[in-house]
Order: C-alpha cells, then sequence, then structure tokens
C-alpha cells in the first residue's frame, strides 16, 4: 500500500504530535523552538481527514557531524492505532528526498531508544552516546543517515 506523504501545517499536526510523543511524560506540551524557523516543513499523512502520521524538517547542524550540510526531523509520530504498518518509512522516504532536493548531505535526529530500531530499519545510525532528554526524561541517541 503506497502512503502519500504532504506537507502540512502546525496546526494540523499539532494533535497527533501531542498525543504520541508526551504520553506518559512530564511534558503536556510538543512545541518546539524549530516550528518557527523560516525553511520548516511538516510533512504527514492524512486517511479520511485524519492526520495519521507526521514528522517535521528543518535546516540545522548535527553535533556529532561537524561542518556537512544537514537537516534534522524531528516530531516523528504516528498514531498508536496505524504503528508498524510502513507509514514511519513513508515519512522518512519522503523527508529523504525533500532534504536531498535542498541540498543536504545528511539527516539526523535525536532518537528515543525505544525507537532506535525503526530508524537503523530506515538507513540511520547511531552517532555518539547516549543521553537523557529533558521533556521527555526518556533515554536517546543521536542517529545520522547520509543523503
Ligand atoms: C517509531 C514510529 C515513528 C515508527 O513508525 P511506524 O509507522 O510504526 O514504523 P514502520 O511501520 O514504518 O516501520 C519500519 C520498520 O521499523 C520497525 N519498527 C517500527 N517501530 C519500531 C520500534 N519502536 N521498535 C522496533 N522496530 C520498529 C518496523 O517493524 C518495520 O520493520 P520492517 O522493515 O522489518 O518491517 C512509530 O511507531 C511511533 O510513532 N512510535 C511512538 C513515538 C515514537 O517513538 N516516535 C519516535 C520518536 S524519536
Amino acid at each position: 500500500m503506497t502512503h502519500q506523504v504532504v506537507a502540512l501545517g502546525i496546526d494540523d499536526i499539532m494533535a497527533l504530535r501531542v498525543r504520541v510523543l508526551r504520553q506518559g511524560t512530564p511534558t503536556t506540551h510538543c512545541n518546539y523552538p524549530e516550528d518557527n524557523y523560516p525553511d520548516v516543513v511538516h510533512l504527514g499523512i492524512v486517511d479520511s481527514g485524519d492526520v495519521i502520521a507526521t514528522s517535521t524538517w528543518f535546516a540545522k547542524p548535527c553535533p556529532e557531524r561537524d561542518g556537512v550540510a544537514s537537516m534534522q526531523l524531528k516530531g516523528m509520530a504516528v498514531d498508536t492505532s496505524r504503528q508498524i504498518g510502513g507509514l514511519g518509512r513513508a515519512i522518512i522516504d519522503a523527508g529523504i528526498t525533500h532534504a536531498r532536493s535542498h541540498g543536504a548531505q545528511l539527516v539526523w535526529a535525536r532518537a528515543r531508544d525505544s525507537a532506535l530500531d525503526f530508524y537503523l530499519k530506515c538507513g540511520f545510525d547511531i552517532a555518539g552516546e547516549g543521553f537523557i532528554d529533558e521533556p521527555t526524561g526518556m533515554p536517546h541517541h543521536i542517529v545520522v543517515r547520509p543523503v
């Protein structure tokens, strides 16, 4: 099954972001400073009017890859009832295409350890030591993928 990935507005994706990424965490909002970057793009998949998958992409240097033209993705979330159905991978593929067309040589993310295998299956590698992310209190690693 193919999933059409489209560019959406911040208001379209926020409810899904909060629902999926803030469940069981001490933080209730899911706004990022990068949401205001001029080049920010919120990718998403919509089914019957509902946003069921999303992630947000913008140019930002990777702390583990100095001097490489890089794009970060953040806010990677698939509706709980639709996970492990290929939607996350479809969003990553579309993001890589977007990053390539904007001259990025690398894409990267701060991946929660519970999702590391997803990123590895999507062609990312782990870079650097693990750390605890403040808003979630969860263990994370940086993951990188050449474009
Ligand atoms: C992580 C997440 C974005 C992945 O999206 P998804 O649509 O469920 O994943 P896909 O179906 O595209 O999976 C692609 C591959 O990764 C695997 N995978 C996905 N999530 C995984 C996980 N959490 N742990 C282990 N493997 C996972 C799938 O089994 C699939 O493997 P395959 O290629 O062998 O079939 C989604 O499950 C999610 O929103 N999880 C909760 C929030 C979260 O952790 N977000 C990431 C924050 S960094």
